[in-house]
C-alpha cells in the first residue's frame, strides 16, 4: 500500500518521467558512437580489401600466374590480419594462408563473410573474417580477407556499455525517483496530518518546519503563520463574546431594575421624564462600548489597514493635548506636552489620536489633583518615533500592566472612575496594527505610570 502511494505521486512520476527523457538521450548519443565507429571501421577495411585485390590482378597481368603466387607466398608468411588464397576455377586451393575454399555464396560485389581458424601462440581459435572474391582472366580466382574478430569485440563492448547504461540509468532513476517521492510524501504527510488534527479541533497544532529553507518549509511556514493568524482571530471573538455577556449584562440588568423600579412606583410624568431621559443615557453608553468593542476587533482583524496614509504625528500629540487641556485644568493636573517638530510617519490618523487620547485620558483621570501629566514625542534612532506618557498617580502594579490592556479589565480601586476598560485594549490593537511596540512601566522617579509607545517611522 504504502509502495502503491509511492508510485502514485507526483514527484515519482516527475521522476521517472526524467529518467526515460535521460535514457533516450543516453541511448541516442551512445548509439551515433556506435554506429559512426562500426560504419568506419568496416568501411576502412573493405577499402584496403578492394585496393589490394586490385593490386594483386596488376601483379598478375604485368608477371602471369608465377608472380602472382610468388607475391601471395610471400604475403601469407607474415602472420597478421590477413587472409589470402589463390585457387583454380573450380575452387582447388594453389596458394595462401587460408586451407581451403570457403562454401559461402559471395554478394554481387564479391563480398563474403566467412569462419576461419586462425593459429595463435595459444593454439588454433575460430575467428571471423571479412574477405572478397575476384575472378582472375576466368581460370583462377583469388580471395583476399581481413580477420574482423577484434572489431567484433569492439562492437559487442559498445552494445553491452549501451545495455549496462540503459540498466542503470533505469535503476537510478527509480530508485531517485522512489527516494524523492518519499521525502516530499513524508513532508506532506505531515502537513495533512496537522490538518486533520486541526479539523478536529485542535488549532494550536502547527506543522513541523525542518529549518531547511526550502519551499516546504516555506510552505509549512506560511501555514503557521495563517494558523497562528486564525487562532489569535478566534481567540479574539470568544473573548469578545464572553466579555459581551459577562460585562454587558450588568449594564442592562441595571437599564432594565430602573425601568422596573419606575414603573412599580412613579407618581407621575415628571418621574417618567427622569426615568427615560436616564435611560436614553446609559443605553447611548452601553452603544459606545459597543462601538469601542467593534473598532478593536476591526484594528485586531488588520480590516483597517488600507485607511492608512502619511500624516504628521507631531501635529496629532500637540491637537491631543489642546484637547485634553480644559479637562486637566478642571482636575487640577498641569499637562505638559513636548513634542518633537516634524514627526510624520504612514497610519491610521483617528486611531492613533484616539489611541494617545485614551493615555492621556487615563493619565488625568487616574492621577490626584495637583499632579503633572507629561506627553512627550520624541525622534528616536533606527527610523522610529517614541510616545511617552508620564503621570504621578497610583500606578498599575507589574503584575497587572499585561492584564490591564485586555478588553474590560479594571483594576479594583479605578471603579469609582468612568470608563468600561476599553481604552488599553484599542490602544494596544492599534500599537500592533502599526507594527510598533506597547509598554507600561515605572517612572524614572517618583510613582505613577509611565506608558511608552514605539512607532516606526517608514
Ligand atoms: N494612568 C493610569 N494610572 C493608573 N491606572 C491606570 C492608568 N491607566 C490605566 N489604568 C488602569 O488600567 C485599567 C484599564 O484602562 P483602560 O483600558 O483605559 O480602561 P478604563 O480607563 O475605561 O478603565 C483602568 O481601569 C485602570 O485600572
Ligand atoms: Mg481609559
Amino acid at each position: 500500500m504504502p509502495l502503491l502511494r509511492l508510485l502514485n505521486t507526483t514527484t515519482f512520476r516527475l521522476a521517472i518521467a526524467y529518467m526515460v527523457l535521460f535514457a533516450v538521450s543516453g541511448f541516442a548519443l551512445i548509439g551515433i558512437v556506435y554506429w559512426s565507429t562500426t560504419s568506419f571501421m568496416s568501411r576502412q577495411t573493405d577499402a584496403t580489401v578492394a585496393a589490394e585485390i586490385q593490386g594483386l590482378v596488376e601483379q598478375y597481368q604485368t608477371g602471369g600466374i608465377q608472380r602472382l603466387i610468388s607475391v601471395i607466398q610471400a604475403r601469407s608468411r607474415v602472420a597478421g590480419d590477413s587472409l589470402y588464397l589463390l585457387a583454380e576455377a573450380d575452387g582447388t586451393a594453389i596458394v595462401g594462408n587460408l586451407s581451403a575454399w570457403p562454401d559461402v555464396v559471395p554478394d554481387e560485389d564479391g563480398w563474403i563473410t566467412l569462419e576461419f581458424e586462425r593459429p595463435l601462440d595459444t593454439g588454433p581459435e575460430l575467428h571471423q573474417a571479412r574477405a572478397r572474391i575476384a575472378p582472375v582472366e576466368g581460370r583462377f580466382r583469388i580471395l583476399v580477407g581481413r580477420d574482423i574478430e577484434q572489431r567484433m569485440h569492439i562492437v559487442a563492448t559498445i552494445r553491452n556499455s549501451l545495455g549496462w547504461a540503459l540498466a542503470i540509468t533505469a535503476a537510478l532513476g527509480l530508485l531517485g525517483g522512489a527516494l524523492l517521492a518519499r521525502y516530499t510524501m513524508g513532508r506532506l504527510d505531515e502537513i495533512n496530518r496537522t490538518s486533520r488534527r486541526i479539523i478536529q479541533g485542535d488549532l494550536s497544532r502547527r506543522v513541523p518546519v525542518r529549518g531547511s529553507g526550502d519551499e516546504l518549509d516555506q510552505t509549512a511556514d506560511n501555514l503557521n503563520a495563517m494558523l497562528d493568524q486564525i487562532e489569535r482571530l478566534m481567540m479574539g471573538m470568544r473573548q469578545v463574546t464572553d466579555n459581551i455577556a459577562h460585562d454587558l449584562r450588568s449594564p442592562l440588568n441595571r437599564l432594565r431594575n430602573r425601568i422596573e423600579v419606575t414603573l412599580m412606583e412613579a407618581r407621575g410624568d415628571e418621574a417618567y421624564r427622569a426615568a427615560l431621559e436616564s435611560t436614553i443615557d446609559e443605553a447611548d453608553e452601553l452603544i459606545n462600548t459597543f462601538n469601542a468593542l467593534l473598532s478593536i476587533a476591526r484594528v485586531e482583524a488588520g480590516a483597517l489597514r488600507e485607511d492608512m496614509s502619511e500624516l504628521d504625528l507631531s501635529q496629532l500629540a500637540r491637537d491631543v493635548a489642546e484637547l485634553y487641556e480644559p479637562l486637566a485644568e478642571e482636575r487640577g493636573i498641569e499637562l505638559a506636552a513636548q513634542v518633537s517638530e516634524g514627526l510624520r510617519l504612514r497610519g491610521n490618523r483617528e486611531l492613533l489620536s484616539q489611541s494617545i487620547a485614551n493615555l492621556v485620558d487615563n493619565a488625568i483621570k487616574y492621577s490626584p489633583s495637583g499632579a503633572k501629566v507629561t506627553l512627550r514625542v520624541t525622534p528616536m534612532p533606527d527610523n522610529a518615533v517614541r510616545i511617552e506618557v508620564a503621570d504621578q498617580g497610583p500606578g498599575i502594579p507589574a503584575g497587572e500592566r499585561e492584564n490591564v490592556t485586555k478588553r474590560f479589565v479594571r483594576l479594583e480601586e479605578s471603579r469609582s472612575e468612568p470608563g468600561v476598560g476599553l481604552g488599553l485594549s484599542l490602544v494596544a490593537a492599534v500599537v500592533r496594527l502599526h507594527h510598533g511596540a506597547l509598554e507600561l512601566s515605572d517612572p524614572a522617579e517618583g510613582s505613577g505610570l509611565l506608558v511608552v509607545v514605539e512607532l516606526p517611522l517608514a
